[in-house]
């Protein structure tokens, strides 16, 4: 491991070996005063998008009007999907754009559990972000027999296992996991590396774990996509989420991706039974059949004005490559963490993510007490963006093809100077509402 030095040239230094440095050229950087560290919440802005959504307004909405269609726009979810494809080892015709991810996530559990009715436990774990347990609670509610005997199962109660913290709420409890899958449960549903902590699951183990019960696994990518290497394939995973918005840059509401293995496509049904989702859309049949593969998994007309600004966003990450960002993602939490421990733990925080860099994704909590006060004075006047999430993380996203290690450097230095000063004193503790 670099053995770190707390000097700013030692961070320049950093980034003069930084194979990615020159990406940050291909984002539009209105305030290079601005240390943005919410990459992993919503990307910055590839250039190549900004052209993008001009010449898709300007020509193809604007002149091309309903010609569109046949000139791209239809085949766009399985096409982008591909290009996705490739960041998290999906060969292609596996993968499509579609929706969000919470409807994704809907389409996909559900047609897991009608798969195998018989089994009646679903296993996923605190650490899921809180969209995804609702989705379950929601299928929960739709497919459990009532009273007056509705609903799609019709044996068994219908059970979801969340599975808590070995620690202090870094990492899940592994071998509580490994227990409770057993031979009832029909779907292991997890988010790859988590909202909070960062930790990063090991997707062939639990993908094995799971496989040995006959259960299937569904993993949510949302914070691994851009971030960390994804081998869907390899781990012979079953079903995939993931949004567009955080490390692919793909602009506020992108519509999400979805994956699903050739192995199961034509077993699995999607509950939403639309037309694009049909054999053939265009014949009108009254009566729905499922499209071959994974289209069926398409319900009805995408964003395509969204939809093609983030396929242009996807460039400069086909383009970098995941290895290169891996690593420099790697460098750059191992940096954060070592100035954390170096300025911020005299300050009352400490590292709310795992420390081995190996075992995390793109980004770290730092947690204390006064953590939302602390992240609004960041916001408010020091021009550093983190975000807040409760109860005490303030998560700082590094997101590899634009920031670079004098940013890290500097933006440790104010969230220092708003402890020295003790800026956050005045400002409320109740919340905005978006954190
Ligand atoms: C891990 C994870 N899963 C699911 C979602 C929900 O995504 P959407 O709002 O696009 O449905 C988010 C949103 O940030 C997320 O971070």
């Amino acid at each position: 491991m670099t053995s770190f030095s707390s000097s700013r040239d030692f961070a320049l230094q950093l980034d003069s070996e930084d194979k990615l440095a020159s990406f940050r050229n291909q984002f539009l950087i209105h305030d290079p005063n601005l240390i943005y560290f919410d990459g992993n919440s919503l990307g910055m802005m590839p250039k190549a998008a900004q052209d993008a959504s001009r010449q898709i307004v300007d020509e193809q909405w604007g002149v091309d009007l309903i010609r569109g269609w046949n000139k791209g726009w239809w085949e766009a979810p399985s096409r982008v999907g591909d290009k996705i494809g490739q960041l998290i080892g999906a060969a292609s015709g596996q993968t499509l754009v579609s929706d969000t991810v919470s409807v994704n996530l809907f389409k996909l559990v559900t047609a897991a559990l009608t798969y195998q009715p018989n089994k009646t436990r679903t296993i996923t774990d605190t650490f899921n972000f809180p969209s995804d347990l609702y989705i379950l609670q929601g299928i929960n509610a739709v497919l459990s027999p009532s009273p007056s005997g509705r609903g799609a199962r019709g044996e068994g109660n219908y059970e979801i296992i969340r599975i808590g913290a070995s620690d202090n709420d870094i990492t899940p409890d592994l071998a509580a996991l490994e227990t409770a899958i057993n031979e009832n449960t029909a779907l292991v549903t997890l988010s790859h590396v988590v909202f909070k902590s960062g930790y990063m699951y090991d997707m062939q183990r639990i993908t094995d774990l799971a496989h040995k019960k006959g259960a299937l696994v569904l993993w949510d990518l949302s914070h691994s996509v851009g971030s960390v290497p994804v081998h869907l394939d390899d781990c012979n995973a079953d079903l995939a989420i993931g949004c567009t918005y955080k490390y692919l840059n793909g602009g506020p509401g992108a519509p999400a991706f979805l994956y699903v293995n050739k192995k199961i496509q034509e077993k699995l049904s999607s509950p939403i039974w639309g037309w694009w989702g049909q054999k053939n859309p265009f014949d009108f049949d009254l009566d729905y059949t499922p499209a071959p593969g994974a289209q069926r998994f398409l319900a009805g007309t995408q964003p395509m004005i969204s939809l093609l600004t983030m396929e242009a966003a996807l460039e400069p990450t086909l383009h970098a490559g995941m290895d290169a960002l891996r690593e420099k993602s790697m460098m750059m939490t191992d940096y954060a963490s070592f100035l954390t421990e170096n300025w911020l733990v005299p300050f009352g925080f400490s590292l709310g993510s795992p420390v081995d860099s190996a075992m995390r994704g793109s980004h770290i909590s730092i947690r204390h007490a006064e953590g939302y006060r602390i992240n609004r004075a960041l916001i408010e006047e020091m021009n550093v963006i983190p975000d807040f999430r409760a109860p005490d993380n303030l998560r700082l996203g590094f997101a590899p093809l634009y920031i670079s290690f004098a940013e890290i450097w500097e933006g440790f230095n104010r969230i220092r100077r708003v402890m020295e000063e003790k800026r956050y004193e005045k400002y409320p503790m109740q919340k905005l509402a978006v954190t």
